[in-house]
């Protein structure tokens, strides 16, 4: 999810890899008026730190800290999805475990990491990364679909944590984007094109600067089952029509 943010880290020679975590730069050069720090934890910038690794959380958050002392943005987005049977007892829960760590142990590490230096920006957000599978579960992704309810749960608890603070926390809720998240996934019909859900989200920000979830159409259907009143037909649509479901 980070072409377009110009964090390719791996493309850059040696010297700029030092900290690759930070980009000094707009979040899209067609949106100069965008945070001037952003950082981009994970996507793309493998190497930097091992998000199931708390120590090399720590040290890379310090670094960046110490680089770049302005900064004021974290988006903690570094996740797998793995599929897992659980019907086949001793299959699954090497996966289920690395799934936890990365993609929630992991984000809650970095916030903390992070968390004194936000608080004293004058002005901080944390932006955190769902899904729509928050709300209504692939079949055959039950960790990473529990890790990402709880992503939800925490950034709706830490936004009621940090009201009256400086720190915003905005949850990102992509629906399926064709990225290397699983084998096959970036040539997925099912999955929105990159650039296009990169395109929405960027209009959402600049339209709705105070938004708490940043939602694109595709992810409603997910999102609102259960307010509607659908989210039986929900499950089932999206597990006959996802490509993963059916494999
Ligand atoms: N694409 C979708 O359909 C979709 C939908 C909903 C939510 N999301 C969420 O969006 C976020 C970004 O995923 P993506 O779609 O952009 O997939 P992606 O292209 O596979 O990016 C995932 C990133 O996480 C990094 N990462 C994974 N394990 C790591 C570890 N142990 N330590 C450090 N970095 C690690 C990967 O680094 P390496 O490249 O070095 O492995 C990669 O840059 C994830 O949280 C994902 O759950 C994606």
């Amino acid at each position: 999810m980070c072409t377009r943010h110009g964090v390719e880290a791996r493309s850059e020679p040696e010297s700029a890899l030092r900290c690759p975590l930070v980009r000094s730069e707009p979040l899209s050069p067609e949106h100069p008026e965008q945070p001037e720090l952003l950082l981009v934890l994970a996507a793309g910038c493998g190497g930097q730190h091992e998000q199931t690794d708390a120590a090399s959380i720590t040290d890379a958050a310090n670094e960046v800290i110490a680089r770049h002392p302005d900064l004021n943005v974290l988006i903690p987005m570094a996740g797998i999805m793995r599929m897992e049977d659980w019907t086949e007892p001793g299959s699954f829960l090497q996966n289920a475990e690395a799934t936890v760590t990365t993609n929630l142990l992991g984000p809650i590490r970095l916030i903390s990491a992070f968390m004194e230096h936000l608080l004293a920006q004058p002005d901080a957000t944390i932006m955190t990364v769902s899904s729509g599978l928050a709300f209504a579960p692939l079949r055959v992704t039950p960790t990473y679909n529990a890790t990402k309810a709880a992503i939800h749960q925490l950034s709706e608890s830490l936004r009621l944590q940090f009201a009256g603070t400086n720190v915003s926390v905005v949850e990102l809720v992509p629906p399926s984007v064709q990225t290397k998240l699983m084998p096959g996934h970036q040539d997925d019909p099912f999955a929105m094109p990159l650039d296009e859900y990169i395109d929405e989200i960027m209009a959402l920000l600049e339209a709705q600067p105070d938004v708490t979830e940043v939602q694109v159409e595709r992810v409603k259907f997910l999102r609102y089952g259960e307010a509607r009143g659908d989210q039986a037909q929900v499950i089932a649509a999206l597990n006959r029509m996802d490509a993963l479901a059916a494999s």
